[in-house]
């Protein structure tokens, strides 16, 4: 019998070039890419975890870290709770008397937390450029003109925005201003059950197979009952008939970190290690999802695993960081855990933030300074939080 290999790899060790050669200057159409303004700490720095430790305790209940589960382990060490992104935006809603709302993910998280949090809470990112490649796979102006073709095809007054809450802000305000709601990975059958109690159609923004999985595996349409809009295409690539045809239209959008998983992946991980359940992240291609075991959010993996008897065996597909993080958990309770796939795969914009920036945002915020400040225009938050509230009003 085949066992499997332990997790054998490095984290990346910090590189300060990197990082400012790939944080500099700004690109309005993305999340990422935006020049870091501080004087980062060195990762070299052998007090970082001291100096994290000093300056979280002078700012005491006045600041508030929140930590998504792909995050870095330095960076979870200083997370006063940890999540998928339903709880964190839970969390963060929840913390009113918290001055100061660190957010160690990526940025459409920082600006969800800054439309659920009040006017005086000020929301930081410590990296600038923690964006998300998927994020920016439907901008605002799409969007519209995606909404537009519905509308000639005369489908949009019975159709209902759904859009998964990695997804920029201007789009759940768009969302919202449609009588849509949002969605995250641990509540898109209740949020897609809700949206069909409103109309007859859901545009699904922007991840494809998260759409995809939640109307075929969970809620039983067929795969043609879906269709795929492409933002870069005429009309979305489609006729009016499809349109018109179709109950899920789903947005051309995707995450590159799973999209690298694929069904070579789950049937040479059970050809390796027999016995093994396989594990994945609805954000997976549909054939993987199909192809698995067991399928959901992060805090849902890990609530599986933590089930899991002694001596079972798991596969996971989704973010390196915490598959690694898993792995070291349950080794000791005899729970043998690998990553899905052959290859490394972190995400690398959630990998942006590391000690040298929390230390850094920190240390500025103990200072009276606040930096990378995460502010939505009001307009666009007022929008958003009635997507937002509607996700959070979910039965
Ligand atoms: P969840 O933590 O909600 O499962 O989302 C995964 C993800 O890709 C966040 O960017
Ligand atoms: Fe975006 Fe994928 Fe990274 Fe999540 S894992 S932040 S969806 S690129």
């Amino acid at each position: 019998m085949t066992t499997a290999q332990p997790l054998d790899f490095q984290a990346p060790s910090p590189s300060p070039l990197a990082l400012l050669l790939l944080g500099r200057e700004s690109d309005p159409r993305s999340e990422r890419g935006v020049e870091c303004p501080g004087d980062l700490p060195a990762p070299s720095d052998p007090d970082l975890v001291e100096r994290a430790r000093a300056a979280k305790a002078k700012l005491g209940d006045k600041v508030f870290v929140l930590g998504h589960h792909y995050q870095r382990d330095e960076v979870i060490e200083f997370a006063d709770v940890t999540g998928d992104s339903f709880k964190l935006a839970r969390d963060a809603a929840a913390r009113p008397d918290a001055e100061y709302i660190v957010f160690c993910g990526v940025h459409f998280m920082a600006e969800s937390a800054d439309i659920l949090t009040t006017s005086d809470q000020q929301v930081v990112l410590p990296d600038l450029a923690a964006g998300c490649s998927m994020a920016d796979m439907a901008t605002a102006e799409q969007v519209a003109e995606c909404w537009d073709v519905l509308t000639e095809a005369g489908i949009a007054d019975v159709t209902v925005p759904v859009s998964y809450m990695n997804s920029s802000a201007d789009i759940k305000a768009f969302t919202g201003k449609h009588g849509g709601t949002i969605c995250t990975s641990s509540n898109a059958e209740r949020a897609l059950n809700w949206a069909f109690e409103q109309g007859e159609k859901v545009l699904f923004l922007p991840d494809q197979h998260l759409g995809r999985n939640t109307a075929v595996r969970d809620m039983g349409m067929s795969l043609d009952d879906c269709v795929l809009y492409n933002p870069h295409k005429p009309n979305g690539g489609l006729t009016v008939e499809e349109l018109r045809a179709a109950k899920m239209i789903l947005w051309r959008g995707h995450c590159s970190v799973h999209g690298r998983f694929s069904l070579d992946s789950v049937n040479d991980v059970r050809e390796r290690i027999p016995g093994v359940n396989v594990l994945v992240h609805p954000e997976c291609r549909h054939e993987v999802v199909a192809a698995a075991d067991y399928v959901g959010s992060t805090e849902y993996i890990i609530k599986t695993l933590e089930a899991a008897p002694a001596g079972s065996k798991w596969a996971i597909g989704t973010e390196l960081n915490l598959v690694r993080r898993l792995a070291n958990r349950f080794a000791g309770e005899g729970k043998e855990i690998v990553f899905l796939d052959k290859t490394v795969c972190f995400c690398s914009t959630m990998n942006r933030i590391d000690l040298p920036h929390l230390v850094w945002a920190l240390e500025s915020l103990a200072a009276g300074k606040v930096v990378n400040r995460i502010e939505v225009d009001p307009e666009v938050a007022s929008f958003s939080k009635l997507a937002l509230e509607r996700m959070l009003a979910l039965p």
